[in-house]
């Protein structure tokens, strides 16, 4: 087997559930895995033992779903518990969670919900990143996320928005590369202004992941492979920001493994290529 790509400069991909038998048993050369930190939060059985061995072997990155950082209810220290306990287990790479909202008055949605883009939100959500990074005591990724509406309301573009959460807080960025083309298709802006305005040091990991065509706007389903347009995307932001731990994402209609190993090994030749341009 050949050596493991280092984690900073390296395509990894997202561990699901149809794919854990497999990686148990033939030990990938992947670079690292990435969990849904919420998958994991139970007191014992098969996934967390089946985590405790494939820690082992890999980096292993958390991402949360559920937080609901821009929610105005508080913040919901039963699952940062959870979440604390976790770390504590698995000692990942990186942390990360969305910026969205999933929930409000006590209600949660189970959906990534996206904030209204003016100071009172940044503000909000700054403060509540803030406590986050203090209560764990450790830096907080947080992922811009695909939008489907904008609100009326807004007063500032998303990048810039999303690059004030980073410059305020101290919190690194996950920046979804996919998400960026998918907003930059349904609101009608420029994805490279997007990248533009997206300091470079801010950036911990990069998502790519393929969304569905078939209707009036792009859906972020996570469903297909990286699109032709997401690839170019993600090769302009390699070139701004240098190679950083990059995921596929696949959630529905999971393919077999070996479809995603493709998917990471696309990525991490335009990554190497960067690299050695750059070296
Ligand atoms: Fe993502």
């Amino acid at each position: 087997m050949s050596p493991r790509v280092p984690f900073n400069v390296a395509a990894g991909i997202g561990l699901r559930a149809p794919h854990v038998s497999h990686v148990r048993a033939e030990r990938p050369n992947v670079a690292w895995f990435e969990i849904h930190s919420e998958n994991y939060y139970a007191d014992g059985g098969p996934a967390l033992a089946a985590l405790d061995d494939i820690r082992r072997d890999y980096p292993i990155s958390l991402h949360g779903v559920g937080l609901s950082l821009g929610s105005t209810d508080p913040l919901d220290y039963f699952h940062l518990r959870k979440l604390k306990r976790l770390i504590a287990r698995v000692s990942p790479v990186l942390v990360s969670e969305h910026l969205c909202w999933s929930g409000v008055g006590g209600r949660h949605l189970n959906d990534l919900l996206p904030l209204p883009y003016t100071d009172e939100a940044l503000a909000h959500v700054c403060k509540r990143i803030d406590e986050v990074q203090d209560w764990l005591g450790r830096e907080l990724l947080v992922e811009n996320v695909s939008t489907y509406l904008a609100f009326a309301d807004a007063t500032i573009p998303e990048w810039e928005f999303v690059a004030a959460v980073a410059q305020r807080t101290g919190c690194k960025l996950l920046l979804d590369v996919n998400n960026i083309y998918v907003n930059a298709v349904n609101h009608g802006f420029d994805a490279d202004e997007y990248l533009a305005a997206i300091p470079p040091p801010a950036v911990a990991e990069m998502h790519l992941a393929g969304f569905d065509a078939s209707g009036p706007c792009l859906i972020d389903t996570h469903g297909a492979p990286v699109s032709p347009e997401v690839w170019a995307l993600f090769q302009r932001a390699v070139d701004r920001f240098g190679p950083r731990p990059t995921l596929i994402e696949w959630d529905t209609d999971i393919p077999a493994f070996a479809t995603l190993e493709r998917e990471a090994a696309i990525a991490q030749t335009i990554m190497n290529v960067r690299h050695a341009v750059a070296a």
